[in-house]
């Protein structure tokens, strides 16, 4: 028998989860479809899935619960309604999340007290709480190049993070050239 082109078996499938995506294309179609502002500007679908892609970079190295993470990327700026002063955003988007729990995800319930809390409090400048929180706000503030603010690190949580701007920072600015 050829060995290399097998088929993953069960067990395979389980432990690289796969078949149990949390970010489907489903959930993603349905909040851009109710996302009053569109893409064109700083909060769009683009900036979630840069937070997404930030927050799945994080997460291996600070421990983080990824499947809150993940969640957190895509929901916590889906209920802005302008681009700019919008205090009440993170709250309606961790109600939000609550109210689609069971129909687009599915989350414990320990997750979802995760997931509300990042969402409710992301915009408040927090600095400490518990690491999946801290995680989900440094994968969001690592994110502030596109509105052309450099994050600072006195304003990121973890470790990780930290590092990365740290290293981005040091590189030569003839390396970012395209
Ligand atoms: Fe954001």
């Amino acid at each position: 028998m050829a060995h290399g082109h097998e088929i993953p078996s069960t067990k395979t499938c389980v432990r690289l989860n796969i078949g149990k995506m949390t970010i489907t294309e489903k959930l993603l179609d349905s909040l851009k479809s109710q996302f009053l502002l569109g893409d064109n500007g700083f909060h769009g679908w683009s900036h979630w899935l840069r937070v997404l892609e930030n927050g799945r970079r994080l997460a291996p190295l600070t421990g983080a619960n990824l499947k809150v993470v993940e969640l957190f990327s895509v929901f916590h700026d889906s209920q802005r309604e302008n681009e700019g002063f919008d205090p009440g955003h993170g709250q309606r988007g961790a109600d939000f999340a609550v109210e689609m729990r069971g129909r687009w995800f599915e989350a414990s319930d320990q997750e979802m007290d995760l997931l509300y809390q990042a969402c409710a409090l992301h915009a408040k400048g927090l600095t400490q709480a518990d690491v999946t929180l801290q995680t989900c706000w440094d994968a969001d503030r690592l994110d502030l190049g596109r509105v052309g603010i450099a994050p600072r690190i006195d304003r990121l949580c973890t470790p990780a993070a930290k590092k990365i701007i740290e290293h981005q920072m040091k590189m030569p600015l003839r390396k970012l050239t395209p």
